[in-house]
């Protein structure tokens, strides 16, 4: 039945061959739920089948790195053999068993990978030696990917998405925005190769495409596959929307299923020009409509959107096809439900000013706005 105040993000949309029962996805939101060794602990499966009990559509995972090359974090998930399957299987099901799709993001950190405590050790992979400022003060150079690096990246990729549908996901998202590996091809300051994949445009997306076709191509033709996209680096010689817009259409052949643009580096969101750009309402949204008129798949929209009737007129516009929350659905996994039903005054808000999830992300993220019982207990999905 349509609803009443909200008639487009309540509407079923397709994903690829699935279907969604609204238009409302779980964005990725690195919460750490995993044990040393990248294996899921029960905390992240009640973590992320509590968003999918409070009814999203889509429940995206954080961040899966594909394997210890391309790990951030010490606490983060790692999908990369038949090990941790089960684990894996556990969490699909939990968001599966409370009716939203399923979607594992995979990445490799690139020149972001860990471990930061040993932060001049890491062997860092980029596309070019470009040195950064990893943590204040703490400049590192990554080292250049080789050949062989880049085929095993590749292979890697695939092989997470193989495991994923084994372990029961309805789809991957490639993460190819931040700076990670996929987004540093990308970008022309972070890229300098002067091989074939640097250089001119078509060199500098071939990584990606190549990543795509890859798992497409190893995976069922009912999986979905997806992309989170860089739109902008905002930076100035950097990726920029028009490559951005350019590049859709050859994902959409590639094989992609949807896509979620995404502004920015983790290097260029710390300039003054891009200052608390994610404290501002809807704050990559014009490069998501932007994006989406050159896309014939569903396009979500991301980023600063917390109040339900912005992101009714998002859709409504055909701006966008999809909402994707993260910090709302974070501090208040009934977000869908609330709305659905009208209680929008019972609203856990986002609203801490520095953020706790990201300060606490090392040991396992925990919100500002959590009920004191959850916070303590380090996750929401426990309460009923
Ligand atoms: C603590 C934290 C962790 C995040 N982890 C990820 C991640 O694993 N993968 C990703 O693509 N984006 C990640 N993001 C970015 C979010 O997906 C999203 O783009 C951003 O928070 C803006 O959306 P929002 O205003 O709905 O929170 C993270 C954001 C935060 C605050
Ligand atoms: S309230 Fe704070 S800790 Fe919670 S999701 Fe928002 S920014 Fe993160």
């Amino acid at each position: 039945m349509t609803h009443a105040i909200y008639p487009t993000l309540f509407s079923p949309m397709t994903i690829g061959l699935r279907e969604a029962r609204n238009r409302i996805a779980q964005a990725p939101m690195s919460v750490c739920y995993a044990d040393e060794n990248g294996i899921p602990t029960p905390a992240m499966a009640e973590h992320y089948g509590r968003r999918a009990k409070g009814g999203a559509g889509m429940v995206i995972t954080e961040n899966l790195a594909i394997s210890v090359a391309g790990r951030q974090m010490p606490l983060q998930p790692m999908l990369k053999d038949d090990d941790s399957l089960d684990a894996f299987a556990n969490v699909a099901g939990e968001i599966k068993r409370h009716g939203a799709l399923a979607v594992a993001q995979i990445v490799h950190a690139g020149r972001y990978a860990g471990p930061w405590s040993e932060y001049e050790k890491a062997r860092r992979l980029a596309p070019s030696p470009v040195p950064f400022e990893l943590l204040p003060g703490k400049t590192v150079t990554p080292a250049e990917i080789t050949e062989d690096e880049i085929e095993q990246a590749l292979s890697d990729f695939a092989n997470t998405a193989r495991l994923a549908e084994k372990a029961g996901f309805d789809g991957v998202e490639l993460h190819g925005a931040q700076g990670f590996l996929v987004s540093s091809f990308f970008s022309p300051v972070m890229n300098r190769r002067k091989d074939g994949w640097g250089g001119s445009f078509e060199n500098r997306t071939r990584f990606a495409l190549e990543a795509v076709r890859r798992i497409r191509a190893d995976v069922g033709r009912d999986f979905i596959v997806g992309i989170q996209l860089m739109s902008d680096e905002l930076r100035p010689g950097g990726w920029s929307l028009d490559e951005a817009t350019s590049l859709i259409p050859r994902l959409e052949e590639a094989g992609i299923d949807f896509a979620v643009p995404v502004v920015s580096t983790f290097e260029t969101l710390k300039t003054p020009e891009n200052a608390g750009l994610f404290a501002r309402p809807t704050f990559q949204h014009e490069e998501v409509r932007a994006i989406r008129r050159f896309a014939t798949v569903p396009i979500f929209t991301n980023g600063g959107i917390r109040d339900p009737r912005v992101a009714e007129d998002i859709l409504a516009r055909g701006d966008a096809d999809g909402v994707a929350l993260a910090r709302p659905l974070f501090s208040d996994p009934d977000w869908p439900e609330k709305v659905r039903e009208g209680r929008v005054c019972e609203l856990r808000f986002c609203d801490c000013t520095e953020a706790t999830c990201l300060r606490t992300q090392l040991t396992g993220s925990r919100c500002e706005s959590w009920p004191k019982a959850a916070a303590e207990a380090g996750y929401f999905g426990y309460q009923a």
